[in-house]
Protein backbone atom coordinates (compact mmCIF):
# COMPACT_ATOMS: atom_id res chain seq x y z
CA UNK A 1 0.00 0.00 0.00
CA UNK A 2 1.26 3.42 -0.52
CA UNK A 3 2.40 6.59 1.52
CA UNK A 4 -0.24 8.04 0.40
CA UNK A 5 -3.37 5.79 1.25
CA UNK A 6 -1.67 5.33 4.88
CA UNK A 7 -1.31 8.96 5.10
CA UNK A 8 -5.16 9.74 3.63
CA UNK A 9 -6.21 7.29 6.50
CA UNK A 10 -4.83 9.49 9.13
CA UNK A 11 -5.59 12.94 8.53
CA UNK A 12 -8.65 11.73 8.00
CA UNK A 13 -9.14 10.02 11.16
CA UNK A 14 -12.01 12.94 13.09
CA UNK A 15 -13.97 12.78 9.91
CA UNK A 16 -14.03 8.67 9.77
CA UNK A 17 -14.72 8.33 13.18
CA UNK A 18 -17.78 11.21 12.66
CA UNK A 19 -19.11 9.68 10.07
CA UNK A 20 -19.14 6.35 12.03
CA UNK A 21 -20.99 8.10 14.81
CA UNK A 22 -23.39 9.06 12.26
CA UNK A 23 -24.29 5.45 10.99
CA UNK A 24 -24.70 4.47 14.71
CA UNK A 25 -27.15 6.76 15.66
CA UNK A 26 -29.74 4.80 13.62
CA UNK A 27 -31.47 2.32 15.12
CA UNK A 28 -31.46 -0.18 12.71
CA UNK A 29 -32.87 -2.82 14.89
CA UNK A 30 -33.68 -5.59 12.45
CA UNK A 31 -35.41 -8.02 15.19
CA UNK A 32 -38.09 -5.45 15.01
CA UNK A 33 -40.49 -4.37 13.45
CA UNK A 34 -41.18 -0.60 14.74
CA UNK A 35 -37.43 0.46 13.80
CA UNK A 36 -38.10 -1.57 10.22
CA UNK A 37 -37.95 2.31 8.71
CA UNK A 38 -35.09 3.24 10.42
CA UNK A 39 -32.99 -0.18 9.40
CA UNK A 40 -33.98 1.26 5.70
CA UNK A 41 -32.81 4.51 6.79
CA UNK A 42 -29.36 3.05 7.68
CA UNK A 43 -28.81 0.88 4.28
CA UNK A 44 -29.74 4.03 2.69
CA UNK A 45 -27.45 6.18 4.74
CA UNK A 46 -24.81 3.77 4.05
CA UNK A 47 -25.79 3.63 0.17
CA UNK A 48 -24.54 7.43 0.17
CA UNK A 49 -21.60 7.46 1.41
CA UNK A 50 -20.69 4.41 -0.85
CA UNK A 51 -21.83 6.56 -3.82
CA UNK A 52 -19.85 9.51 -2.36
CA UNK A 53 -16.64 7.93 -2.69
CA UNK A 54 -17.19 6.27 -6.33
CA UNK A 55 -18.37 3.42 -6.27
CA UNK A 56 -21.70 2.37 -8.44
CA UNK A 57 -24.49 1.59 -5.82
CA UNK A 58 -28.14 0.27 -5.77
CA UNK A 59 -30.21 -1.04 -2.91
CA UNK A 60 -32.05 -4.47 -3.64
CA UNK A 61 -34.98 -5.14 -2.09
CA UNK A 62 -36.02 -8.17 -0.15
CA UNK A 63 -39.09 -9.58 1.57
CA UNK A 64 -37.44 -8.64 4.55
CA UNK A 65 -34.73 -5.67 5.25
CA UNK A 66 -32.85 -4.53 1.70
CA UNK A 67 -29.64 -5.64 0.89
CA UNK A 68 -26.79 -2.33 -0.01
CA UNK A 69 -24.89 -3.15 -3.03
CA UNK A 70 -21.66 -1.22 -3.98
CA UNK A 71 -19.11 -1.96 -7.24
CA UNK A 72 -16.18 -0.83 -8.67
CA UNK A 73 -14.74 -3.08 -11.99
CA UNK A 74 -12.67 -0.46 -12.75
CA UNK A 75 -9.48 -2.59 -12.42
CA UNK A 76 -10.10 -4.96 -15.30
CA UNK A 77 -11.01 -8.23 -16.69
CA UNK A 78 -7.19 -9.59 -15.72
CA UNK A 79 -7.30 -8.25 -12.22
CA UNK A 80 -9.65 -10.19 -9.23
CA UNK A 81 -12.36 -9.47 -7.81
CA UNK A 82 -12.74 -9.14 -3.85
CA UNK A 83 -16.26 -9.29 -2.42
CA UNK A 84 -16.84 -7.36 0.89
CA UNK A 85 -19.01 -8.64 3.07
CA UNK A 86 -21.32 -6.82 6.51
CA UNK A 87 -24.23 -6.18 7.93
CA UNK A 88 -25.95 -3.05 8.91
CA UNK A 89 -28.19 -4.02 11.31
CA UNK A 90 -28.13 -4.43 14.67
CA UNK A 91 -29.26 -6.57 17.54
CA UNK A 92 -32.12 -5.07 20.15
CA UNK A 93 -30.55 -2.80 23.01
CA UNK A 94 -32.43 -3.98 25.72
CA UNK A 95 -31.96 -4.33 28.67
CA UNK A 96 -32.05 -0.72 28.14
CA UNK A 97 -31.25 0.44 31.69
CA UNK A 98 -27.88 -1.24 31.86
CA UNK A 99 -26.39 0.75 29.57
CA UNK A 100 -24.38 3.37 31.28
CA UNK A 101 -25.19 5.76 28.15
CA UNK A 102 -28.02 5.98 25.19
CA UNK A 103 -27.70 2.87 23.26
CA UNK A 104 -27.96 5.02 19.59
CA UNK A 105 -25.91 8.14 21.06
CA UNK A 106 -22.22 6.85 20.39
CA UNK A 107 -20.14 8.18 23.19
CA UNK A 108 -16.37 7.58 23.47
CA UNK A 109 -14.43 7.09 26.49
CA UNK A 110 -11.16 5.24 27.36
CA UNK A 111 -10.45 5.31 23.63
CA UNK A 112 -13.46 3.47 22.77
CA UNK A 113 -16.94 3.93 21.02
CA UNK A 114 -19.90 3.20 22.79
CA UNK A 115 -23.10 1.68 20.95
CA UNK A 116 -25.06 -0.73 20.10
CA UNK A 117 -24.02 -2.07 16.54
CA UNK A 118 -20.32 -0.15 17.38
CA UNK A 119 -18.29 -3.49 17.08
CA UNK A 120 -21.35 -5.71 15.25
CA UNK A 121 -20.88 -4.77 12.83
CA UNK A 122 -20.95 -0.93 11.79
CA UNK A 123 -17.48 -0.26 12.89
CA UNK A 124 -15.88 -3.11 10.93
CA UNK A 125 -18.46 -3.06 8.00
CA UNK A 126 -17.41 0.80 7.73
CA UNK A 127 -13.95 0.65 8.00
CA UNK A 128 -13.83 -1.03 4.55
CA UNK A 129 -15.92 1.98 3.20
CA UNK A 130 -13.16 3.82 4.10
CA UNK A 131 -10.65 1.86 2.96
CA UNK A 132 -11.93 1.96 0.02
CA UNK A 133 -12.44 5.70 0.31
CA UNK A 134 -8.51 5.94 0.85
CA UNK A 135 -7.92 4.34 -2.32
CA UNK A 136 -9.99 6.11 -4.43
CA UNK A 137 -9.00 9.70 -3.27
CA UNK A 138 -5.35 9.12 -3.51
CA UNK A 139 -5.40 6.85 -6.60
CA UNK A 140 -8.48 7.08 -8.56
CA UNK A 141 -8.36 3.93 -8.57
CA UNK A 142 -8.53 0.10 -6.45
CA UNK A 143 -5.92 -2.37 -7.02
CA UNK A 144 -8.66 -4.77 -7.31
CA UNK A 145 -12.72 -5.01 -8.19
CA UNK A 146 -14.76 -4.92 -5.52
CA UNK A 147 -18.51 -5.42 -4.89
CA UNK A 148 -19.40 -4.68 -1.40
CA UNK A 149 -22.34 -6.12 0.11
CA UNK A 150 -24.31 -4.74 3.17
CA UNK A 151 -27.46 -6.94 4.81
CA UNK A 152 -29.63 -5.78 7.01
CA UNK A 153 -30.48 -9.34 8.61
CA UNK A 154 -28.00 -10.89 9.99
CA UNK A 155 -28.50 -10.96 13.48
CA UNK A 156 -32.00 -12.51 12.23
CA UNK A 157 -30.81 -15.68 10.12
CA UNK A 158 -29.73 -14.18 6.77
CA UNK A 159 -32.64 -16.09 5.09
CA UNK A 160 -33.41 -13.35 2.12
CA UNK A 161 -29.35 -13.18 1.57
CA UNK A 162 -29.12 -16.95 0.80
CA UNK A 163 -31.74 -16.83 -2.27
CA UNK A 164 -30.33 -13.12 -3.22
CA UNK A 165 -26.91 -15.18 -3.58
CA UNK A 166 -27.80 -18.01 -5.24
CA UNK A 167 -30.03 -15.72 -7.98
CA UNK A 168 -27.16 -12.71 -8.30
CA UNK A 169 -24.18 -15.35 -8.64
CA UNK A 170 -22.98 -13.96 -11.42
CA UNK A 171 -23.13 -10.23 -10.15
CA UNK A 172 -21.47 -11.17 -7.04
CA UNK A 173 -18.93 -13.87 -7.95
CA UNK A 174 -15.21 -13.18 -6.78
CA UNK A 175 -12.08 -14.69 -6.42
CA UNK A 176 -12.28 -13.95 -2.63
CA UNK A 177 -14.80 -13.06 0.17
CA UNK A 178 -13.68 -10.76 2.96
CA UNK A 179 -15.62 -10.62 6.02
CA UNK A 180 -14.85 -8.22 9.32
CA UNK A 181 -17.34 -9.62 11.82
CA UNK A 182 -15.30 -11.36 14.00
CA UNK A 183 -13.51 -11.22 17.21
CA UNK A 184 -9.55 -10.78 17.64
CA UNK A 185 -7.61 -13.31 19.86
CA UNK A 186 -6.78 -9.86 22.16
CA UNK A 187 -5.62 -6.36 22.26
CA UNK A 188 -2.37 -6.02 19.50
CA UNK A 189 -2.87 -9.47 18.04
CA UNK A 190 -4.19 -9.50 14.56
CA UNK A 191 -6.11 -12.58 14.02
CA UNK A 192 -7.65 -14.49 10.85
CA UNK A 193 -10.94 -16.28 11.96
CA UNK A 194 -10.51 -20.23 11.48
CA UNK A 195 -13.87 -21.51 12.12
CA UNK A 196 -17.32 -20.66 12.80
CA UNK A 197 -19.50 -22.69 14.38
CA UNK A 198 -23.40 -23.01 12.72
CA UNK A 199 -27.00 -22.54 14.27
CA UNK A 200 -30.17 -24.21 14.39
CA UNK A 201 -32.53 -22.22 16.74
CA UNK A 202 -36.23 -23.67 17.85
CA UNK A 203 -38.73 -22.70 20.62
CA UNK A 204 -40.11 -25.06 22.68
CA UNK A 205 -44.06 -24.82 24.21
CA UNK A 206 -45.40 -26.42 26.86
CA UNK A 207 -49.31 -25.88 27.16
CA UNK A 208 -51.43 -27.73 29.88
CA UNK A 209 -54.43 -26.72 31.66
CA UNK A 210 -56.23 -23.96 29.23
CA UNK A 211 -55.95 -20.84 31.78
CA UNK A 212 -53.57 -20.55 34.96
CA UNK A 213 -55.00 -22.37 37.78
CA UNK A 214 -54.88 -22.06 41.71
CA UNK A 215 -51.81 -23.98 42.66
CA UNK A 216 -53.92 -25.42 45.55
CA UNK A 217 -56.59 -26.65 43.82
CA UNK A 218 -55.07 -28.53 41.10
CA UNK A 219 -51.36 -28.46 41.88
CA UNK A 220 -50.43 -32.06 42.18
CA UNK A 221 -53.23 -33.40 39.91
CA UNK A 222 -52.42 -31.41 37.01
CA UNK A 223 -48.84 -31.49 35.35
CA UNK A 224 -47.60 -28.15 35.86
CA UNK A 225 -45.94 -26.74 32.13
CA UNK A 226 -43.12 -24.69 33.50
CA UNK A 227 -41.85 -28.11 35.82
CA UNK A 228 -42.65 -30.21 32.27
CA UNK A 229 -40.57 -27.84 30.67
CA UNK A 230 -37.75 -27.60 33.13
CA UNK A 231 -37.49 -31.33 32.82
CA UNK A 232 -37.44 -31.33 28.97
CA UNK A 233 -34.60 -28.62 29.24
CA UNK A 234 -32.22 -30.73 32.02
CA UNK A 235 -32.75 -34.05 29.37
CA UNK A 236 -30.74 -31.79 27.11
CA UNK A 237 -26.99 -32.56 28.88
CA UNK A 238 -25.64 -35.10 31.51
CA UNK A 239 -23.73 -34.01 34.68
CA UNK A 240 -20.34 -34.00 32.71
CA UNK A 241 -22.65 -31.16 29.99
CA UNK A 242 -22.30 -33.62 27.45
CA UNK A 243 -25.50 -32.83 25.32
CA UNK A 244 -27.93 -35.82 25.23
CA UNK A 245 -29.70 -35.85 22.17
CA UNK A 246 -29.46 -38.68 20.48
CA UNK A 247 -26.97 -38.69 16.94
CA UNK A 248 -25.98 -35.13 18.22
CA UNK A 249 -22.54 -36.05 17.76
CA UNK A 250 -22.84 -38.29 15.34
CA UNK A 251 -21.09 -36.02 12.73
CA UNK A 252 -18.93 -33.66 14.47
CA UNK A 253 -15.41 -34.23 12.57
CA UNK A 254 -12.68 -33.45 15.20
CA UNK A 255 -9.68 -32.07 12.84
CA UNK A 256 -7.20 -32.77 14.44
CA UNK A 257 -4.76 -30.71 13.31
CA UNK A 258 -6.77 -27.98 14.57
CA UNK A 259 -7.19 -29.42 18.57
CA UNK A 260 -3.07 -29.03 18.00
CA UNK A 261 -3.21 -25.43 16.87
CA UNK A 262 -5.78 -23.91 19.81
CA UNK A 263 -3.24 -25.51 22.10
CA UNK A 264 -0.50 -23.56 21.09
CA UNK A 265 -3.03 -20.53 21.76
CA UNK A 266 -2.81 -18.88 25.24
CA UNK A 267 -5.18 -19.29 26.97
CA UNK A 268 -5.76 -16.54 30.42
CA UNK A 269 -8.33 -17.96 32.87
CA UNK A 270 -8.17 -15.31 35.18
CA UNK A 271 -8.73 -12.15 32.57
CA UNK A 272 -11.48 -14.53 31.35
CA UNK A 273 -13.20 -14.63 34.84
CA UNK A 274 -12.83 -11.12 35.13
CA UNK A 275 -14.67 -10.83 31.20
CA UNK A 276 -17.60 -12.78 32.40
CA UNK A 277 -18.21 -12.02 35.82
CA UNK A 278 -18.66 -15.71 36.37
CA UNK A 279 -17.63 -17.86 39.76
CA UNK A 280 -16.07 -20.27 37.95
CA UNK A 281 -15.69 -21.63 34.58
CA UNK A 282 -17.59 -25.04 33.40
CA UNK A 283 -18.62 -26.81 29.92
CA UNK A 284 -18.09 -30.27 28.50
CA UNK A 285 -15.61 -32.35 30.28
CA UNK A 286 -12.63 -33.14 28.57
CA UNK A 287 -12.10 -29.98 26.91
CA UNK A 288 -10.06 -26.96 27.16
CA UNK A 289 -12.07 -23.79 27.36
CA UNK A 290 -10.81 -22.71 23.57
CA UNK A 291 -12.11 -25.92 21.94
CA UNK A 292 -15.59 -26.04 23.98
CA UNK A 293 -16.07 -22.49 22.25
CA UNK A 294 -14.57 -23.68 18.73
CA UNK A 295 -14.76 -27.12 18.26
CA UNK A 296 -17.42 -28.64 20.61
CA UNK A 297 -21.39 -27.97 19.60
CA UNK A 298 -23.43 -27.09 22.38
CA UNK A 299 -27.28 -26.46 23.51
CA UNK A 300 -27.84 -23.57 25.27
CA UNK A 301 -31.26 -21.89 26.73
CA UNK A 302 -31.51 -17.89 25.31
CA UNK A 303 -34.64 -17.37 27.45
CA UNK A 304 -37.39 -18.98 28.91
CA UNK A 305 -41.14 -17.46 30.17
CA UNK A 306 -43.56 -19.34 32.58
CA UNK A 307 -45.84 -18.34 35.36
CA UNK A 308 -45.82 -15.37 37.71
CA UNK A 309 -42.47 -13.58 38.15
CA UNK A 310 -43.96 -10.39 39.50
CA UNK A 311 -43.88 -9.00 43.23
CA UNK A 312 -44.58 -10.79 46.04
CA UNK A 313 -45.86 -14.45 45.48
CA UNK A 314 -48.91 -15.80 43.79
CA UNK A 315 -49.63 -19.31 44.18
CA UNK A 316 -50.52 -20.53 40.73
CA UNK A 317 -49.91 -23.07 38.46
CA UNK A 318 -48.91 -21.59 34.85
CA UNK A 319 -51.20 -22.37 32.14
CA UNK A 320 -48.26 -22.72 29.46
CA UNK A 321 -44.20 -22.41 29.41
CA UNK A 322 -41.73 -21.65 26.63
CA UNK A 323 -37.72 -21.42 26.19
CA UNK A 324 -35.87 -20.93 23.17
CA UNK A 325 -33.26 -22.82 22.65
CA UNK A 326 -30.30 -23.14 20.13
CA UNK A 327 -27.61 -25.69 19.28
CA UNK A 328 -24.14 -24.11 18.31
CA UNK A 329 -22.70 -26.53 15.78
CA UNK A 330 -19.10 -27.86 14.76
CA UNK A 331 -18.15 -29.36 11.39
CA UNK A 332 -20.17 -31.00 9.56
CA UNK A 333 -23.27 -31.15 11.74
CA UNK A 334 -26.27 -30.55 9.42
CA UNK A 335 -28.84 -27.63 11.37
CA UNK A 336 -31.81 -29.67 9.56
CA UNK A 337 -30.85 -32.90 11.20
CA UNK A 338 -30.11 -31.03 14.20
CA UNK A 339 -32.95 -29.73 14.63
CA UNK A 340 -35.06 -33.07 13.56
CA UNK A 341 -32.91 -34.96 16.20
CA UNK A 342 -33.98 -32.25 19.49
CA UNK A 343 -37.55 -32.49 18.52
CA UNK A 344 -37.76 -36.26 18.10
CA UNK A 345 -35.68 -35.85 21.41
CA UNK A 346 -37.99 -33.36 23.17
CA UNK A 347 -41.28 -35.32 22.25
CA UNK A 348 -39.65 -38.44 23.79
CA UNK A 349 -38.43 -37.13 26.65
CA UNK A 350 -42.00 -34.73 27.51
CA UNK A 351 -44.17 -35.50 30.33
CA UNK A 352 -47.71 -36.86 30.03
CA UNK A 353 -50.46 -34.52 30.54
CA UNK A 354 -48.74 -31.39 28.34
CA UNK A 355 -48.80 -30.33 25.10
CA UNK A 356 -45.15 -29.47 23.30
CA UNK A 357 -45.13 -27.73 20.16
CA UNK A 358 -41.53 -27.56 18.78
CA UNK A 359 -41.14 -24.44 16.69
CA UNK A 360 -37.89 -24.36 14.68
CA UNK A 361 -36.52 -20.64 14.01
CA UNK A 362 -33.42 -20.07 11.63
CA UNK A 363 -30.74 -22.31 11.22
CA UNK A 364 -26.81 -21.85 9.81
CA UNK A 365 -23.70 -24.32 8.89
CA UNK A 366 -20.82 -24.21 10.61
CA UNK A 367 -17.30 -23.38 8.84
CA UNK A 368 -13.78 -23.95 8.63
CA UNK A 369 -11.24 -22.30 7.12
CA UNK A 370 -8.77 -23.94 4.93
CA UNK A 371 -6.33 -21.07 5.54
CA UNK A 372 -4.05 -21.70 2.46
CA UNK A 373 -4.20 -19.87 -0.73
CA UNK A 374 -3.90 -16.07 -1.72
CA UNK A 375 -6.64 -14.74 -0.26
CA UNK A 376 -5.42 -15.72 3.04
CA UNK A 377 -1.57 -14.62 2.14
CA UNK A 378 -2.76 -11.29 1.27
CA UNK A 379 -5.25 -10.65 4.71
CA UNK A 380 -2.20 -12.10 6.71
CA UNK A 381 0.65 -9.83 4.96
CA UNK A 382 -2.56 -6.89 5.05
CA UNK A 383 -3.06 -7.48 9.25
CA UNK A 384 1.14 -7.52 9.88
CA UNK A 385 1.48 -4.46 8.19
CA UNK A 386 -1.22 -2.45 10.15
CA UNK A 387 -0.35 -4.18 13.43
CA UNK A 388 3.36 -4.62 12.99
CA UNK A 389 2.89 -8.07 14.32
CA UNK A 390 2.27 -11.67 12.80
CA UNK A 391 -0.83 -13.02 12.50
CA UNK A 392 -2.40 -15.57 14.80
CA UNK A 393 -5.48 -17.92 13.42
CA UNK A 394 -8.02 -18.66 15.83
CA UNK A 395 -11.22 -20.27 16.35
CA UNK A 396 -14.46 -18.24 16.84
CA UNK A 397 -17.19 -19.58 18.81
CA UNK A 398 -20.47 -17.19 17.04
CA UNK A 399 -21.91 -17.88 13.76
CA UNK A 400 -21.99 -16.13 10.45
CA UNK A 401 -24.65 -18.28 7.99
CA UNK A 402 -23.84 -17.12 4.94
CA UNK A 403 -20.26 -17.56 5.00
CA UNK A 404 -20.34 -21.01 4.07
CA UNK A 405 -23.37 -20.48 1.52
CA UNK A 406 -21.27 -17.76 -0.29
CA UNK A 407 -18.11 -20.28 -0.58
CA UNK A 408 -20.49 -23.18 -1.51
CA UNK A 409 -22.57 -20.74 -4.51
CA UNK A 410 -19.72 -18.37 -5.65
CA UNK A 411 -16.65 -21.03 -5.36
CA UNK A 412 -14.27 -18.71 -3.73
CA UNK A 413 -12.93 -18.90 0.10
CA UNK A 414 -13.56 -16.48 2.94
CA UNK A 415 -11.21 -14.49 4.75
CA UNK A 416 -12.33 -13.42 8.13
CA UNK A 417 -10.28 -9.84 9.60
CA UNK A 418 -12.21 -9.60 12.72
CA UNK A 419 -11.86 -6.53 14.78
CA UNK A 420 -13.37 -7.02 17.35
CA UNK A 421 -11.95 -7.59 21.34
CA UNK A 422 -12.83 -9.91 23.94
CA UNK A 423 -14.84 -8.13 26.55
CA UNK A 424 -16.65 -6.03 23.71
CA UNK A 425 -20.22 -6.38 25.10
CA UNK A 426 -21.51 -7.50 21.75
CA UNK A 427 -25.38 -8.32 21.98
CA UNK A 428 -25.08 -6.60 25.79
CA UNK A 429 -25.28 -3.32 27.23
CA UNK A 430 -22.33 -1.28 26.56
CA UNK A 431 -21.42 -2.54 23.38
CA UNK A 432 -18.05 -0.90 22.42
CA UNK A 433 -15.34 -1.06 19.63
CA UNK A 434 -11.69 -0.10 20.31
CA UNK A 435 -10.82 3.20 18.13
CA UNK A 436 -7.07 1.86 17.70
CA UNK A 437 -8.70 -1.19 15.88
CA UNK A 438 -11.05 0.80 13.78
CA UNK A 439 -7.89 2.75 12.72
CA UNK A 440 -5.53 0.03 12.07
CA UNK A 441 -8.55 -2.07 10.63
CA UNK A 442 -8.95 0.87 8.02
CA UNK A 443 -4.96 0.65 7.69
CA UNK A 444 -5.65 -3.35 7.25
CA UNK A 445 -8.75 -3.45 5.09
CA UNK A 446 -6.91 -0.52 2.53
CA UNK A 447 -3.19 -3.40 2.37
CA UNK A 448 -5.79 -5.88 2.09
CA UNK A 449 -6.67 -4.81 -1.57
CA UNK A 450 -2.78 -3.96 -2.23
CA UNK A 451 -1.64 -7.49 -1.56
CA UNK A 452 -4.70 -9.37 -3.04
CA UNK A 453 -3.81 -7.37 -6.34
CA UNK A 454 -0.20 -8.30 -5.96
CA UNK A 455 -0.93 -12.12 -5.47
N1 LIG B 1 -20.68 -11.03 14.43
C1 LIG B 1 -21.50 -12.08 14.93
C2 LIG B 1 -20.88 -13.45 14.78
C3 LIG B 1 -19.68 -13.71 15.63
C4 LIG B 1 -19.69 -13.46 16.98
C5 LIG B 1 -18.58 -14.26 15.07
C6 LIG B 1 -18.57 -13.71 17.75
C7 LIG B 1 -17.47 -14.52 15.82
C8 LIG B 1 -17.45 -14.24 17.16
C9 LIG B 1 -22.83 -12.06 14.23
O1 LIG B 1 -23.35 -10.77 14.07
C10 LIG B 1 -23.83 -12.80 15.05
O2 LIG B 1 -24.15 -12.37 16.12
N2 LIG B 1 -24.34 -13.88 14.51
C11 LIG B 1 -25.40 -14.60 15.12
C12 LIG B 1 -25.99 -15.46 14.05
C13 LIG B 1 -27.41 -15.84 14.24
C14 LIG B 1 -28.33 -14.70 14.53
C15 LIG B 1 -27.90 -16.62 13.06
C16 LIG B 1 -24.88 -15.43 16.28
O3 LIG B 1 -23.74 -15.92 16.24
O4 LIG B 1 -25.62 -15.57 17.24
MN1 LIG C 1 -21.98 -9.48 13.36
MN1 LIG D 1 -24.22 -10.19 16.05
Amino acid sequence: MSDEVHGYIESNRERFREELFDFLRVPSISARSEHKADTRRAAEWLQQRMGEIGLETSIEETPGHPIVLGEWRGAGDSAPTLLIYGHYDVQPAEPLDLWTSPPFEPRVANGRVYARGSVDDKGQLYLHVKALEAHLKTAGRLPVNVVLLAEGEEEVGSANLMPFVEQHARRASADGIVISDTTMAGPDMPTIGASLRGLAYFEIRVRGPATDLHSGSYGGAVVNPATALSRIIASLHDENWHVLVPGFYDDVNPAPEFREQIRRLPFDEKQYLEETGVPALGGERGFSTFERLWVRPTAEVNGMLSGYTGEGSKTVLPAHAMAKVSCRLVPDQDPEKIADLAEAHVRRVAPAGVEVEFIRMHGGRPWRARLEGRLVEAGAKALEKAYGRPVVYAGEGGSIPIVPEFERVLGAPALLMGFGLPGENAHAPDEWMSLDNYEKGTHAAAALLTEFARR
